[in-house]
């Protein structure tokens, strides 16, 4: 990961050249020092499917792996990011499962939320951490809010999706 800042007080200018893996493909952006990886995936390289909805790191939609782990792509600096970025198209073929178990247990309304929900679940399944009980389930998600469906069968679809389980 390479940055090279070229920021001076008062230099409204300024500019920040981070270089990103980003679904296993890199790129060098040049961009505000300010922008948030948010806007360098969707902005920038067209990766929609990271949605914009808080931007205030309160819902999850806009969650993304960074070397694994869940990141809210809307607070996240672009120039801090270390380490390798996956999103939902990164994960299309990894979360295959999961979004057909999604689909069998209506997991999803508007939609607005999937990805966020998709990518923080592949997250959990990839790791092995997808708690036994429910709760405990429903509190690893509590960071990606869905306004329409319930959480009951995103969960439903998360355990359609693990080990030993059988989608449709
Ligand atoms: S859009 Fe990032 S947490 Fe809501
Ligand atoms: S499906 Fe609409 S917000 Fe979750």
């Amino acid at each position: 990961m390479r940055r090279l800042s070229r920021r001076r007080a008062g230099d409204r200018t300024a500019t920040t050249d981070t270089e990103l893996e980003v679904n296993g493909t890199r790129h060098l952006l040049r961009h505000a020092p300010g922008a948030v990886l948010l806007e360098l995936l969707r902005d920038r390289l067209g990766l929609t499917g990271t949605k914009l909805a808080c931007g205030n790191g309160e819902c999850g939609a806009c969650t993304v792996l960074v070397d694994g782990t869940p990141v809210l792509a809307c607070i996240t600096l672009a120039a801090r990011v270390r380490g390798p970025v996956e999103t939902i198209e990164g994960l299309a073929g990894e979360t295959a499962r999961l979004r057909e178990a999604f689909a069998d247990a209506g997991a999803f309304q508007c939609g607005f939320c999937t990805s966020g929900q998709l990518v923080h679940a592949a997250a959990l399944l990839r790791a092995g951490e997808v708690p036994a009980d429910d709760h405990g389930l429903r509190h690893q998600l509590a960071g990606n809010i869905c306004r329409c469906t319930g959480y009951s069968a995103i969960v439903q679809g998360i355990r359609m999706a693990g080990p030993g389980e059988e989608c449709g």
